[in-house]
């Protein structure tokens, strides 16, 4: 026998026991984008590396460690290493906001998407090579309330999923203004206590000092000792801050200030934020995250123009409905038909009619006993039956109910409505 290929490392696929939930989620991010009034955008699964390296930052872990790099079969090695798989899409999403001019439109935009990612990470529960976001992004707004917005959004997503004790985590790490100096009082806090730093935060004090903040491994003495962003934040930051945090406060919005969050990506300026179930916290764990970036767009050769946005993991959101054990709308009723000998015409043709009506219908292609193709029915988790008979020739069909085994005829234009009733 010829040898099995199984899937990539870190990859999964969906199962159709997994469809109910990951539609659901999917559902309730689209519809919360149309009420919240986000036009949909689609960007390319791989861009030029180039793009998130400049605009997530050469340190990033999603650039330097993980970056998932494509090439065609022909081309010079130039070419063949010119491309990456979407770590995440905001660098796509503002590359093609600014090479379709899309400044010129009224703003502020409001664009989203949800779509596959890749990042070429270590797997483990929760952590995918490939995982699916729910991305919103908001280019020219500079004020504190789209923060706001978008956060009580989150928590709206979750709260409508059924999700319970999802917490808000809020920070700013200040901005072009203030940021030098913070960076430089975690330099001067860290260096003088370099024996108690791993070899990672070691280099991440040199390269981005922020980052020193979410090495899990480092000592919760040393950690919560460390400056704080918030008492290093210029007039404009702290301000801007506080505009946020009082919207929270005025909208009932779950969160706390959390002096660690500083974000894993260098395009992130004031505004920081991530979602967590409490007592689930740390970024490996994190539901979702986003906040301004308020140079992106500038970086990467536009016009400058603010920008605010979050990416809601779907994969982890799954994984946490099936642990808090939420419970999913019941989905429509489906119905089987079955029918005797080779009357497959008339099967068809009374399935094409529900389907029309709007019904789940699966026919049964065998010519087994009756009761053989009701018991796969039941199995395949149909609760209705239409059982063809002669009457079909006057347009009825018997209608069983697979859960109580009540059986009546009924006109086939009246099927949905009984079923439905
Ligand atoms: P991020 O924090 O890198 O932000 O990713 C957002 C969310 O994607 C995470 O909170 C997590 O739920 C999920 N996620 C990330 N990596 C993985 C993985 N390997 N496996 C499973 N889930 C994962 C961004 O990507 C930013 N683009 C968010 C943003 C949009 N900021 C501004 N606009």
């Amino acid at each position: 026998m010829p040898r099995q290929i199984s899937a990539p490392r870190g990859t999964r696929d969906l199962l159709p026991e997994d469809g109910p939930a990951w539609e659901r989620v999917e559902s309730v991010a689209r519809d919360l984008s149309r009420r919240y009034a986000f036009e949909r955008i689609e960007v390319p699964l791989f861009e030029r590396a180039e793009l998130f390296a400049r605009g997530l930052g050469e340190s990033s872990d999603a650039v330097e460690k993980e970056m998932f790099r494509v090439s065609g079969a022909r081309g010079s090695d130039e070419e063949r290493a010119a491309w990456a798989l979407r770590p995440e899409p905001t660098a796509g999403i503002v590359r093609s906001f600014i090479e379709n001019g899309m400044h010129v439109r009224p703003g502020p935009l409001r664009l989203t998407m949800i779509g596959p990612m890749f990042r070429y990470d270590r797997p483990q529960a929760g952590r995918y090579r490939q995982f699916t976001q729910w991305d919103v992004e908001v280019l020219g707004d500079a004020g504190p309330a789209v923060d706001a917005e978008l956060i009580e959004l989150g928590q709206r997503f979750y709260g409508e999923l059924g999700l319970t004790d999802v917490v808000a985590h809020v920070n700013s790490i200040g901005d072009a203004a203030c940021r030098p100096a913070y960076r430089q009082a975690l330099v001067d806090y860290f260096g003088a206590h370099l024996d108690r730093l791993t070899d990672d935060s070691r280099r991440r004090l040199e390269i981005n000092p922020l980052r020193v903040l979410d090495d899990k491994h480092l000592a919760g003495d040393l950690v919560d000792g460390a400056p704080r962003s918030t008492d290093h934040l210029c007039d404009e930051c702290r301000t801007h801050l506080r505009g946020v945090l009082d919207l929270l406060d005025a909208l009932g919005v779950r969160h706390v200030v959390d002096h660690r969050l500083v974000r894993g990506l260098d395009y992130y300026t004031r505004t920081a934020f991530e979602f967590a179930i409490a007592g689930h916290e740390g970024q490996q764990q994190a539901l979702g995250g986003g906040g301004r970036y308020d140079g992106l767009v500038e970086l990467l050769g536009g016009r400058a123009t603010p920008g605010i946005g979050f990416g809601i993991g779907l994969d982890r959101t799954v994984l946490a409905m099936a642990e808090q054990e939420v419970a999913l709308p019941s989905s429509a009723p489906l119905v089987a038909v079955v029918g005797s000998g080779d009357d497959h015409a008339d099967r068809l043709r009374i399935a094409a009619t529900l389907r029309a009506a709007g019904l789940a219908i699966r026919p049964d292609g065998s010519t087994r006993k009756l009761g053989k193709q009701l018991e796969s029915a039941v199995k395949a988790g149909a609760t209705w039956a239409v059982i063809i008979g002669a009457e079909v020739a006057d347009e009825q069909v018997a209608l069983k109910n697979l859960a109580t085994g009540e059986q009546s005829n009924v006109a086939v234009d009246l099927v949905a409505a009984s079923i439905n009733g």
